[in-house]
């Protein structure tokens, strides 16, 4: 080997190794749950085709800046998931101690195509000690194991709300179910309440939930036949202080029906929705306006189409969450899916500033607060910005190198072969 192919490999090895220390980059996947405790948003679980579900845990650090490109994930490879789990709803703690996770679908560890439902009603997480139990709940309903494709949302008390969810045959003998109950489960009491109450929408699965003064919105999502979408301008609503259901109509822009979108709360008080799938047949169509606005305190509500460049490729199943005035995209599969396969897993993270409406390509520790906030530690941001930027060198070293090893070896790469998700609903 002459000394300047050496040298080349050498470099391939150093920069290999460095990057392998400062920045874990986790597998694309969907059905994870997701949950943000302080500053760090925990992904449990989910389907990352490799083979099917998983057991891990990782969390994106958000407590310094970073550039979408080199996101700060942390994998906490000691602790996973007690079982494969794809699709459970995370409930948290009042106190944020806890992560309990609740219904989704299990499999076989040696066989992927054989499902299998969980043995515990949920599996609760200690963030402090990362360490797993299965706590005995007051009259848990054990049609929940097992249930998948469901949203829920956790009010202040403690208690964690899901609506309807999904159970996948596990047979050819047996059947799906789609669910239309209301199910509240109380994590300071650990007591669950199944109610089937008056005036509840028909059966849906994939929607998205926002909690905002007591009232829980329920915006798009499959209804029983799995094949069918639901108006955008009917807005089931719970009533979480007096446990009824109620329905609201919505004037504004038009809305495409999805389902596999996501919903977050602004911090203006607005549900900011993005992504998600609408039907065509039985194929997967982009929607239009990826991203709108619900404002909820006038009625009728107002839909408003927001109109943005640099849109990342659109998806679907995938995480939202806000965290000041970003909402953090993270994972999930990009519509329209390829003819061949089920999924096109993502495994890029976007960025959305919700106060001006824009995707950037920063995440500025100091402007999560929007532009009014008066934080003047301007000095670690250096810092900050400068390992970022190194990041991005050895990333950007090894996405060339990688390159050419890839044009080099595509010709003798195998196409794997997909296996359906779950979340693929029937
Ligand atoms: C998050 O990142 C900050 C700064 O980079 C570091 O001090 C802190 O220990 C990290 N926290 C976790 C839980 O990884
Ligand atoms: C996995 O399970 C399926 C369904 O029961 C079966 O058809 C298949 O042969 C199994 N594969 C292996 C490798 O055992
Ligand atoms: C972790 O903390 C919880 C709550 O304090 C406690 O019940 C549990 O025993 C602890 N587990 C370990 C392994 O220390
Ligand atoms: C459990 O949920 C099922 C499905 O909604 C319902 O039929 C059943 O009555 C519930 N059981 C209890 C004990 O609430
Ligand atoms: C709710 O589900 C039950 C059981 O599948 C069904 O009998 C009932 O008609 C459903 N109600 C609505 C409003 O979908
Ligand atoms: C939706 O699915 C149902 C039941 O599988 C079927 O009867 C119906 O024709 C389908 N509708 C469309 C629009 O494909
Ligand atoms: C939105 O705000 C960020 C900083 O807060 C700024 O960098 C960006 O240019 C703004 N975008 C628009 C479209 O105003
Ligand atoms: C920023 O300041 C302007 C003008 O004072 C105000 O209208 C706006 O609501 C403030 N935004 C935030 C996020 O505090």
């Amino acid at each position: 080997m002459n000394p300047f192919r050496a040298l080349f490999f050498s470099l391939i090895f150093i920069s290999l190794a460095l990057t392998n220390v400062r920045c874990f980059g986790p597998d694309g996947r969907v059905g994870q749950a997701s949950v943000l405790i302080g500053s760090n948003l925990y992904f449990f679980g989910g389907n990352t085709m490799n083979p099917r579900f998983t057991d891990q845990v990782i969390y994106l650090n958000l407590s310094s800046s970073f550039n979408i490109l080199s996101p700060p994930w942390n994998p906490i490879a000691t602790s996973p998931i007690p079982i494969l789990l794809n699709s459970a709803v995370p409930c948290l703690s009042t106190d944020k101690s806890t992560v309990y996770l609740v219904g989704g679908m299990s499999q076989n560890q040696q066989n992927s195509s054989i499902l299998m439902i969980p043995q515990s009603s949920v599996y609760a997480f200690n963030t402090n000690n990362l360490s797993w139990t299965t706590p005995n709940i007051d009259g848990f309903n054990s049609t929940f194991l097992g249930r998948a494709d469901m949203n829920g949302v956790a009010d202040s008390n403690g208690n964690c709300y899901s609506f309807g969810g999904f159970f996948e045959h596990l047979t050819a003998a047996s059947s799906s179910i789609t669910y239309n109950d209301t199910n509240i489960f109380d994590t300071k009491a650990m007591r669950w309440l199944t109610r089937t109450l008056p005036n509840t929408p028909l059966s849906r699965v994939l929607y998205s939930a926002v909690l905002k003064d007591n009232l829980i919105f329920y915006i798009g999502g499959l209804g029983d036949t799995g094949n069918t979408t639901f108006d955008m301008n009917k807005i089931p609503i719970f009533d979480i202080v007096n446990l009824k259901w109620l329905s609201m109509t919505t004037r504004g822009d038009p809305i495409g029906s999805r389902f596999g979108h996501s919903a977050v709360l602004t911090q203006d008080g607005l549900i900011l929705i993005y992504g998600g799938s609408g039907i065509s047949g039985s194929s997967n169509v982009q929607v239009q306006p990826d991203v709108a606005t619900l404002d909820v305190s006038t009625t009728p509500y107002i839909w408003k189409a927001i109109i943005t460049d640099k849109a990342p490729r659109p998806l679907m199943y995938h995480s939202a969450t806000l965290f000041g005035i970003y909402m953090i995209i993270a994972f999930g599969s990009v519509v329209p899916q390829p003819a061949s396969s089920k999924l096109a897993l993502n495994n890029n993270l976007y960025i959305f500033n919700a106060q001006n409406y824009s995707w950037v390509n920063t995440f500025d520790v100091l402007n999560i607060h929007g532009s009014n906030s008066t934080n003047s530690d301007s000095s670690s941001l250096g810092v900050k910005i400068g390992t970022s930027i190194g990041v991005v060198i050895f990333v950007g070293i090894i996405a060339v190198v990688g390159f050419f090893f890839y044009k080099k070896f595509r010709n003798h790469k195998s196409v794997p072969i997909a296996t359906p998700g779950t979340l693929s609903y029937k």
